[in-house]
Order: C-alpha cells, then sequence, then structure tokens
C-alpha cells in the first residue's frame, strides 16, 4: 500500500480556503478515494483543546515565542494522532493550514526568527512537509472584509492590524516563491468555482490525483 498524499492549503484570513478544503474533499472522495480532512490548530482532541487558546481573546494574550510553541505543541499531536496514520494506511489528507502558517504569522508578521521557526519544526517533526501546498492570495482588505463577514469568536488574528496582515500576506507569496515545486499560488478574488478548478488542475499537474 504506497503512502497516501498530503495536501495543505493555506493563506491569510478570509481566503476562503475552508470552502475550498471542503470542495476539494467532497471530489476526491466522489471519485472514490480515501480521504480525511482537517484543520490546525487542532484536527485531533488534544490539538483541538490548545486551539481555543490561540484564535480567542485579545490579540497580545501570549507573548510570540509562547504562541509558536502553543502552534507547535498543537501541531506534533495532530502529526502523530491523525495526519501520519491516515498517509501512513494510503488515505489522501486534506488540511486546511499548517507549518507554512507559522512561518507566515509568527515570523514574516509576527517577528519571530525565521531559521528560529524552521528550527523549532525540524525539532517537532524532523523534515514532515506536505506534498502540495495550495496558497489562497487574497488582497488584504478583501480578505479582511470577507472574514468579518463569519460570526464567530475566532478573531484574534483578524484583529492583528492591516500592517500585521500586509506581512502575512508577502510571507505567504514569498513562502511559495522559495519552494515553487511544493507551493501553487491561486487567486482566491476570483469566483468560487473557478478557484476550485485551479485547485483540480494544480492537484492533476503536480501530483497525477483529481
Ligand atoms: P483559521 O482561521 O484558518 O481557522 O486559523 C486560525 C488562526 O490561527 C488564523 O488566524 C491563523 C492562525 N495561525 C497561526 O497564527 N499560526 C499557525 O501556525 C496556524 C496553524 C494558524
Amino acid at each position: 500500500m504506497s503512502r497516501g498524499r498530503f495536501i495543505t492549503f493555506e493563506g491569510g484570513e478570509g481566503t476562503g480556503k475552508s470552502t475550498q478544503v471542503r470542495l476539494l474533499t467532497s471530489y476526491l472522495t466522489q471519485s472514490g478515494m480515501d480521504v480525511v480532512q482537517t484543520r490546525e490548530p487542532g484536527g485531533s482532541p488534544s490539538a483541538e483543546d490548545i486551539r481555543p487558546l490561540l484564535v480567542t481573546g485579545a490579540a497580545d494574550r501570549w507573548s510570540p515565542m509562547a504562541e509558536t510553541l502553543l502552534f507547535n505543541a498543537a501541531r506534533v499531536e495532530h502529526w502523530r494522532q491523525v495526519i501520519d496514520p491516515a498517509l501512513a494506511r494510503g488515505a489522501h489528507v486534506v488540511c486546511d493550514r499548517f507549518s507554512d502558517s507559522t512561518m507566515a504569522y509568527q515570523a514574516y508578521a509576527g517577528g519571530i526568527d525565521p531559521k528560529v521557526i524552521a528550527e523549532l519544526h525540524r525539532l517537532a517533526l524532523d523534515d514532515v512537509e506536505p506534498d502540495l501546498t495550495i496558497v489562497l492570495d487574497i488582497a488584504v482588505e478583501d480578505g479582511l472584509r470577507r472574514a468579518a463577514m463569519r460570526r464567530d469568536s475566532e478573531t484574534r488574528f483578524e484583529r492583528k492590524g492591516r500592517e500585521f496582515h500586509e506581512r502575512l500576506r508577502q510571507g505567504f507569496l514569498d513562502i511559495a516563491r522559495r519552494a515553487p515545486k511544493r507551493c501553487l499560488v491561486v487567486d482566491a478574488g476570483l469566483p468560487i468555482e473557478r478557484v476550485h478548478s485551479a485547485v483540480l488542475d494544480g492537484l492533476k499537474s503536480r501530483l497525477g490525483l483529481a
């Protein structure tokens, strides 16, 4: 049995990631594949316990390093309990955010040294990386407008201010530029169906799936 493929979606606030994760998961499932849909922070029972500590409450609730360690703690649990076992049994995993989010939010936008983020990832997960990462890109004001329409309490990062979100967007684009084989940037300002087709094209050309 060959290992499944690990596909992640990344991007700033309001890029429509969750919708695209859902659409891709149903497409692959309907094509008869074994697919696990999951998300970060969270995705396993203990990591879901950590999630509200990170995504709710005051923007300055955590120091940048404590926040980074909590994202990594949640990721170790998620990887060991859910993602790795699924890939090992041959299922494909579609994940809403993974370690590129830590690099973009905590380093590019949050100011932690990128080398520290990379080293923490290595200590926590060795050389684990997705087979394909879809980076959904949208103008900051459009993304924040869309995110504000959601009615939930998970607004801690949305409230971080315009400059943070500009650094974040450029961070994701830079990550994609540095890893062009793994990452595919898709214009998230397009209608949902067109974004979905671009994602499927990417899966076909990069992984031979879809
Ligand atoms: P979500 O809104 O996509 O569910 O993600 C939750 C929030 O957590 C989002 O504002 C981005 C943030 N985040 C980080 O800052 N670093 C990380 O490593 C991850 C996974 C998420």
